[in-house]
C-alpha cells in the first residue's frame, strides 16, 4: 500500500508525461479537469473571470465525481502532501462530508483553518458520489499558493477504505491507497458564468472555531447542505509497517516505536521526526528522496 510519504517522496520523480486537464460540462457547469483513468474519479475546477479582484480572486468552484469504491478522495492543491492545502471528501449516507487539511510531513493531515467551503451540489447513489463545492480563501495557504494563471501540477489521492468516522469532518483516515498527478490548466479555467454557478447554494463550512460538528442534510440529487466547523485540536494516529506515531496536538509530534536495527527495502530510513532504523538491509541504501522530510531504503 502506498502511503502519504510515498506521495511526498515520489513528487520529485514525476516526469514530463502528465495528464493535462480539459474542458467538460457537468450539471450545467463547464469545468476544466480530468477523469483519472485507473479509479475513474473526475476532478474539475472553475475559476472566477480573469482579472477578478478581492476575495473573489481567492476562490474557485471544484468538483469530485467518484465511483463508490473510492471511499475517500483527496486533492493536494500544491501538488504534494506536505505544506499544502489538502481537500478531502467522502460520502456519508446521502451527503458528502468534506474537510480542508494540512500537514507538514508524512503524518495524518489535520484540519486546516482558513478556507470556507460550501457545498453547491452533491449526490450519492449506488455507483458514485459527487460533490460540487465552492472553496473560498483557497488559493493560498501557509507556505504556498495556487498558480491560478498557469498549469500547475495538482495531486489526487484515493482510498478503498472509509475514514474512521464518516459523519465527522475531522475524522482521521488511513493512508491513501493510490495517488497521482495531473496538469490543471487553470489558465483555461476562468468562466464568465462563475457567479451564476454559485447560484442557489445554501451551505457553509467555516474552518475557524474549536468544536466540531458534522451535520448533513441529505438529498440524493442536489443541493445537500453540510455545516461543518472544524477543530484546531486533533488527535492523530498513524500506523505504518514499522512505525507507530501518535500525535495529540495540532502540531506534528511523533513518538516512534521501532523494532529491528535495519529497515527493509522501500522503508523509511530518515526524515524530520523520524526515529526508526536508519540502516537499510543490504543491498538497499538510505537515499535522500525528499529531504528533509523523507529518506527511503532503495
Ligand atoms: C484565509 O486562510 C488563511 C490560512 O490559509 C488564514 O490565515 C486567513 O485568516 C484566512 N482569511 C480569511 C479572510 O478568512
Ligand atoms: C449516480 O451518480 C453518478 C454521478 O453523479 C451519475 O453519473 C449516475 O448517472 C448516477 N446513477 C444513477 C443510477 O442515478
Ligand atoms: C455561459 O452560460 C451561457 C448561458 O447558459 C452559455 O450559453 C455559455 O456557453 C456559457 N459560457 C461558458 C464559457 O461556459
Amino acid at each position: 500500500m502506498l502511503s502519504f510519504r510515498s506521495l511526498i517522496s515520489l513528487l520529485p520523480l514525476v516526469g514530463v508525461a502528465l495528464a493535462q486537464s480539459s474542458s467538460y460540462t457537468d450539471s450545467g457547469i463547464t469545468f476544466q479537469g480530468i477523469t483519472e483513468s485507473v479509479h475513474g474519479v473526475t476532478y474539475g475546477f472553475v475559476l472566477p473571470p480573469a482579472g477578478s479582484t478581492g476575495s473573489l480572486a481567492t476562490e474557485f468552484i471544484g468538483e469530485i465525481i467518484a465511483p463508490i469504491a473510492n471511499k475517500w478522495v483527496g486533492i493536494a492543491l500544491g501538488g504534494q502532501m506536505a505544506d499544502n492545502l489538502l481537500l478531502v471528501a467522502w460520502p456519508n449516507a446521502n451527503s458528502i462530508v468534506f474537510s480542508p487539511r494540512y500537514t507538514t510531513g508524512y503524518v495524518q493531515p489535520t484540519v486546516y483553518a482558513g478556507p470556507t467551503i460550501t457545498t453547491l451540489q452533491s449526490s450519492v447513489n449506488a455507483t458514485a458520489w459527487k460533490w460540487i463545492y465552492r472553496c473560498q480563501n483557497c488559493t493560498s495557504w501557509q507556505g504556498g499558493s495556487l498558480d491560478t494563471t498557469g498549469s500547475p501540477v495538482v495531486a489526487w489521492v484515493i482510498s478503498n477504505e472509509a475514514v474512521d468516522t464518516p459523519s465527522n469532518a475531522a475524522s482521521n483516515f488511513n493512508e491513501h491507497d493510490d495517488f497521482g498527478f495531473w496538469g490543471e490548466i487553470f489558465s483555461s479555467a476562468n468562466s464568465p458564468n462563475y457567479s451564476s454557478y454559485l447560484g442557489s447554494s445554501s451551505s457553509t463550512t467555516t474552518s475557524k472555531s474549536s468544536t466540531t460538528t458534522s451535520k448533513s442534510s441529505t438529498t440524493t440529487s442536489s443541493k445537500s447542505t453540510s455545516t461543518t466547523t472544524t477543530s484546531s485540536k486533533s488527535t492523530t494516529t498513524t500506523t505504518s509497517t514499522k512505525t507507530t506515531s501518535t500525535t495529540t496536538s495540532s502540531t506534528k509530534t511523533s513518538t516512534t516505536t521501532s523494532s529491528g536495527a535495519t529497515q527493509t527495502k522501500y522503508g523509511q530510513c530518515g526524515g524530520n521526526g523520524y526515529t526508526g532504523p536508519t540502516t537499510c538491509a543490504p543491498p538497499a541504501t538510505c537515499s535522500a528522496v525528499s529531504p528533509p522530510y523523507y529518506y527511503q531504503c532503495l
